[in-house]
């Protein structure tokens, strides 16, 4: 008998983890490798943003602070959601988390009974499934293609439903396909789930800023689903404060209590030196953060651009967020130097070992068929990485 729980040995290590661990292992046996693995912005965090952390500490912001989160930072949540996203939020309906990762779970865990199912559209980021089985919860899957850009249409939607739906679980922008949702599009999918008032949206939009070819919409502001959704967003991406763990949901009054009482139990609020400095960081310009977005606005073209070359890489433009995610089934079910090449997982392994650039297979993302890779890093190292896919698959 395992002395692990079986809900715990039902989850899965994250294959981005999985990916990094063998960069990391290759790179101390001597090895020059390129990793293009990890979703984080290599960028510093704005000064004014570490200053109001220092003074944080100076000002002696060291005691445990509201479950859901100090009001003033709350409130400029709040104020942030209307100016960006033109949403009526109260701070009573705001819980803050440490990173949006808990923000997504604490909601989970407040509506799924064991059973209950969540509706996962593939691609998806490769948390939202374990989360789910975390609960208790069954994922039901609907497939995409590189042919759609890898968005659901509202009829797909519409047929995944059964009455054991609790929740829609998407990110937009999307981590690992790089595609948004028009307003357009999310309209139509908020005409579906308005139908069934017992299904909660949780809509994930951590990567609001990191968008070139559009306007971020945000699903809640369609009136007829603003009473069923969660909206997820936070401080990691568009901060680059993947380290000081600081995310938030905005939900109706009832779920904004129930995230409280989940966190209440399991971590109380989150680190207060840091909600201090996101206060400053949410009353910042947008406009100052433009910097970092028009950095990988180039990568992206950049990437892109050598990614066409590649011999067998199918690619749509990424339009937001900091991902690259080519289908290679081209390579599927082929043997290339003796190594069997079954799904995108093998390719991503095979790659690192062969050609020395790490990126992730789309299993865990729920595209067999895809790798991901991430553009936040130099173009100096962009270019070469490409220049070393290409020049090793050209023998194939
Ligand atoms: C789609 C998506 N949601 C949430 C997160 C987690 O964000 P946080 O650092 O705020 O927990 C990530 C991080 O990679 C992500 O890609």
């Amino acid at each position: 008998m395992s002395k692990i729980s079986d809900r715990l040995n039902r989850l899965s290590y994250s294959q981005t983890f999985v990916m990094s661990n063998k960069v990391r292992e290759m790179k101390a046996s001597g090895v020059d490798v390129i990793s293009l693995t990890l979703g984080e912005p290599d960028f510093d965090v704005p000064q004014k943003i570490k200053q109001a952390a220092f003074d944080a500490i100076n000002e002696n912001y060291s005691h445990y602070s509201p479950v859901p989160g100090f009001l003033e930072l709350r409130q400029a949540v709040a104020d942030k959601l209307k100016r960006d996203n033109n949403l009526d939020y109260k701070p009573t309906q705001i819980c803050v988390s440490n990173g949006a990762k808990q923000s997504i779970i604490n909601v989970l865990a407040a509506i799924v009974n064991d059973g209950d199912e969540v509706i996962l559209p593939a691609p998806y980021w490769v948390s939202y499934d374990e989360m789910v089985k975390l609960v208790g919860g069954t994922s039901v899957f609907i497939e995409t293609s590189i042919d759609t850009d890898f968005k659901i249409t509202a009829a797909q939607l519409e047929q995944a439903i059964t009455p054991k739906t609790k929740a829609l679980l998407y990110s937009s922008p999307c981590n690992p396909s790089g595609s948004f949702y028009t307003g357009e599009e999310l309209e139509a999918i908020a005409n579906v789930i308005a139908k069934y008032p017992d299904i909660t949206i949780i809509s994930d939009e951590i990567y609001e800023f990191i968008n070139y070819d559009g306007e971020h919409v945000s699903i809640a502001s369609f009136p007829q689903v603003y009473e069923q959704t969660a909206v997820i967003n936070g401080m990691s991406k568009a901060f680059a404060m993947t380290g000081w763990r600081i995310g938030y949901s905005a939900c109706p009054d009832w779920l904004a209590k129930a995230c409280d009482k989940v966190q209440g139990q399991m971590t109380s609020g989150a680190n207060t030196v840091a909600q201090r400095a996101s206060i400053t960081a949410l009353k910042m310009d947008p406009q100052e953060l433009q910097y970092m977005i028009s950095e990988f606005h180039k990568r992206r073209d950049l990437v892109y651009g050598l990614m066409k070359e590649i011999k067998g890489f199918k690619c749509n433009l990424p339009k937001s967020a900091f991902y690259i995610f080519p289908d290679i089934s081209y390579y599927l079910g082929k043997t290339l130097n003796g190594t069997e090449i079954k799904d995108a997982d093998d390719f991503a392994m095979f790659l690192l070992e062969n050609a020395h650039v790490g990126c992730v297979g789309g299993v865990s993302f729920g595209s067999p068929e895809c790798i991901r890779f991430s553009y936040a890093a130099s173009e100096e190292e962009l270019t070469e990485a490409m220049t070393r896919i290409k020049n090793f698959l050209d023998q194939f």
